[in-house]
């Protein structure tokens, strides 16, 4: 595997691949890698000839309350399970080869980043739709893989790749859990035992809407289902609600019966300190 990350050296290499023809898949990514991640790489060493992964921190992305300074790293680490993913090359800059002074083009998507979780985090996907822009000007890959884990910013960068015809397929990924159910996440590394029990109330909430739903012979409405959720969660007091709603799967807009396309999305804070999310499709008969 290659490790670069410097803009230039790693269009020289992308440029030589390209000239041979070889497909090109990039998985863009913050790092601290879990199977999560892992997946998203080897599903890329699956569909292209060749699997860039990026790693970069992105600032613009954290609010100024958020964890950017503790967000974890380990280069190290993940260069070794990278390299053990298949991946050919691992594009790593630093703030200031993405960012270069009095930097100030933003990329906005503002319908779909407007609720859930841009309720809570202003600023935040405008932010992911600017790194994600200039990895896809600098990498040039012929399709892209995000996880189905941030569902929202899934459908934000399809619309934005319809939107700007940038000429690269988008690709979701399913969400990889740990065996109880808990979505894996690099913010998993903050939680202590206890709130590692704590975290699992989110993913089984939305599994007890989903299996109501899936057993329901016709559309229920939301908002009871969603109460009740949400009442089960806040039972704890270490855990308070940021958001949970039913949404139409492709416009993101909440519904209040469980017909169609839907998808069950929430975030949670445990201890007012960690955030997590998670979401699941729900089956509607109708
Ligand atoms: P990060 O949180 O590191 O996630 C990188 C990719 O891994 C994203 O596409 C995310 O959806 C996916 N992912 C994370 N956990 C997953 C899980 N349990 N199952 C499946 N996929 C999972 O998302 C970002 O970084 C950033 O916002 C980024 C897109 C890189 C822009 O900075």
């Amino acid at each position: 595997m290659i490790t670069e990350s410097q803009i230039a050296r790693t269009r020289r290499i992308i440029k030589d691949w390209q000239n041979q023809d070889y497909s090109i898949c990039l998985v863009p990514t913050m790092g601290y890698f879990h199977d999560g991640h892992i997946g998203l790489m080897k599903m890329a060493r699956k569909i292209a000839d060749k699997a860039v992964v990026s790693l970069f921190v992105n600032p613009i992305q954290f609010g100024p309350d958020e964890d950017l300074d503790k967000y974890p790293q380990d280069l190290e680490g993940d260069s070794r399970s990278a390299d053990n993913a298949g991946v050919d090359l691992l594009f790593c800059p630093g703030v200031s080869q993405i960012y270069q002074e009095n930097h100030q083009t933003t990329v906005n998507v503002p319908g779909l980043a407007e609720g859930m979780c841009g309720l809570h985090r202003p600023g935040h996907f405008r932010g992911v739709t600017t790194v994600v822009s200039k990895l896809f000007n600098i990498i040039e890959p012929d399709m892209a893989i995000f996880g189905e884990k941030d569902y929202q910013q899934l459908a934000i960068i399809k619309k934005m790749v319809a939107d700007l015809n940038f000429s690269v397929k988008i690709i979701g990924h399913q969400i990889v859990r740990e065996v109880d159910g808990l979505a894996m996440s690099s913010r998993n590394a903050y939680l202590d035992p206890d709130e590692r029990k704590v975290a699992l109330l989110l993913s089984r909430a939305l599994e007890m809407i989903r299996k109501q739903v899936e057993l329901s012979e016709t559309p229920l409405e939301t908002a009871p289902l969603l109460d009740n959720a949400e009442q089960f969660i806040q039972a704890n007091d270490a855990c308070s609600v940021d958001y949970l709603t039913i949404v139409d799967s492709s416009t993101l807009q909440p519904k209040s019966k469980t017909e169609g396309e839907c998808r069950v999305a929430g975030a949670i804070k445990i201890n007012n300190r960690i955030r997590l999310i998670d979401n699941m499709p729900l089956r509607c008969r109708t």
